[in-house]
């Protein structure tokens, strides 16, 4: 049968301390709310109609160009009273109620839902701990009866160790039906979602539940420490998976992936490495502590050692890069190049074994095979309004403390002086020097302080 969904998300986030609406805090580099909002994608091609309320636009905003219908729920009357507010653009025959910050909820485990055939279904998990959480009160045949808001609840209710996850999925016409005559004479004086449980069971309706594969898919975040529990809930599920491909994790506790992450055989991943957007390591490709690797292929065998930042950039057949090195977008590192500690490159080919191993910026250029690049070495590449280009063709010999002030080309096999500041085209074969030369004074003393 056909599925909307509705994603409750107009809540304060009180305990966050924060400007930003909760739903928009990061999870894995993305919202709490996108997760949420994946998930339903995955689930059905219905309407996702999500409930907005605090924060005012900046939810709606966020999420512009997404097939989203957003509803305001002003003021906010509680969890049933949102859900009356989505009402209007509800067309499918079943709808499934999510929440905007709860998002590691499996798709398989929603799908066992959905796939409820009953008119009311919803997820319940037993728990050691329950408080704060809605209990779910079962007759002596161990059918549903109603849930209990823990602020509503008895002792003897209180003890209960079932709780309500708050996933709901029902028959449309009939959930309609069951929120038309909601009441708030309750501790918290709110609309409650809940109660469309004891509404239904008076309705001779049996209400279905079913649990998640693990307890963790219910979890909400409140709180700073809630949302780094499940980010390293998140990330531990994403370590796993990488070493049950044959990824070699130092830690799998100390690894974060906000983006893809495709890794090819015998791939080792030292500490502390945070992978951004879409990152491809093939057979045999290490990464060393610390890295921070973005937008990235890094081909077969390639090493990149600890502390080093790379962004946009595609890393040869056994290079070597870092340790400490920064690699920014467009860098394109053939076979076997070195990009060493403290050397910076952007917009800029390294052809096949060409080396700049310590302290060099290369900033739009197009470097040949076997190049030697001197520590120091600097294309100047910004004359303060435009960018120009450098070009230092094969087997180039390039000083260290150079400077070359672009446009300007190196032929092949040229070598330029340490300390040239290059000017001018240097021709190729020949050395190319601009340096003072070196003199002695002989006999010459330094001054003494005056007695
Ligand atoms: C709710 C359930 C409780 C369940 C718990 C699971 C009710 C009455 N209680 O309690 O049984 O155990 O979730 O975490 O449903 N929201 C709105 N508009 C509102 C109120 C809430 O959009 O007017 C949204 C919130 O942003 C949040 C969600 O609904 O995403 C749940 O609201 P919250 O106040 O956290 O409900 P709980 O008291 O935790
Ligand atoms: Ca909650």
């Amino acid at each position: 049968m056909s599925l909307d969904v509705v994603i409750l998300a107009a809540g304060k986030g009180t305990r966050m301390f924060s400007a930003l609406p909760k739903v928009l805090h990061p999870l894995a580099g993305r919202a709490l709310l996108r997760h949420v909002v994946d998930t339903a994608r995955a689930l059905t091609s219905g309407r996702i109609v999500v409930v907005y309320g605090h924060g005012g636009r900046q939810v709606p905003d966020a999420f512009t160009g997404d097939d989203i219908v957003f509803v305001l729920q002003e003021p906010q009357l509680g969890t049933g009273h949102a859900v009356q507010q989505a009402l209007p653009h509800l067309t499918a025959g079943r709808t499934l109620v999510l929440y905007g910050d709860v998002p590691l909820t499996r798709v398989s485990t929603l799908k066992a839902l959905t796939s409820h055939a009953g008119d009311l279904a919803f997820i319940t998990a037993m728990v050691d701990r329950p408080a704060g959480y809605g209990r779910v009160v079962r007759g002596g045949d161990g059918r549903v009866q109603r849930i209990v808001e823990e602020r509503d609840a008895s002792d003897a209710e209180k003890a209960l160790l079932e709780i309500n996850s708050g996933i709901v999925c029902a028959d449309t016409a009939k959930l309609k039906g069951w929120l038309t005559d909601l009441r708030n004479d309750n501790a918290q004086g709110e609309y409650y979602l809940t109660d469309v449980i004891a509404r239904a069971v008076a309705d001779d309706v049996e209400v279905g539940t079913v649990y998640p594969s693990d307890n963790w898919e219910i979890l909400g975040v409140n709180s700073k420490q809630q949302l780094a529990q499940l980010e390293r809930i998140y990330q531990l599920g994403i370590a796993d998976e990488l070493m049950a491909r044959g990824v070699t994790l130092a830690d799998p506790a100390r690894i974060d992936v906000r983006g893809k992450l495709t890794c090819g055989q015998d791939v080792m991943i030292d500490v502390g490495c945070i992978f951004e957007g879409e990152v491809s390591l093939d057979d045999g490709a290490s990464i060393g502590a610390h890295c921070v690797v973005k937008d990235t292929h890094v081909a077969a065998g390639a090493r990149i050692l600890p502390f080093s930042h790379i962004d946009g950039a595609q890393i040869g057949r056994e290079a070597r890069v870092g340790p400490y090195a920064r690699v920014r977008p467009g860098s394109v590192l053939a076979a076997r190049t070195h990009v060493g500690n403290f050397v910076e490159t952007k917009n800029a080919q390294l052809g096949e074994g060409s080396k700049a191993n310590h302290l060099a910026y290369i900033g739009d250029a197009q470097i040949g095979r076997d190049v030697n690049i001197g520590a120091g070495t600097i294309t100047c590449n910004y004359d303060g309004a435009n960018k120009h280009f450098t070009i230092i063709e094969d087997e180039a010999f390039i000083g260290s403390d150079t400077q070359l002030v672009a446009p300007v080309t190196v032929g092949k096999g040229a070598t330029i002086g340490a300390g040239t500041t290059v000017t001018r085209d240097a021709p190729a074969g020949e050395l190319t020097v601009s340096r003072a030369k070196q003199t002695t004074i002989k006999g010459w003393k330094r001054p003494a302080k005056k007695k």
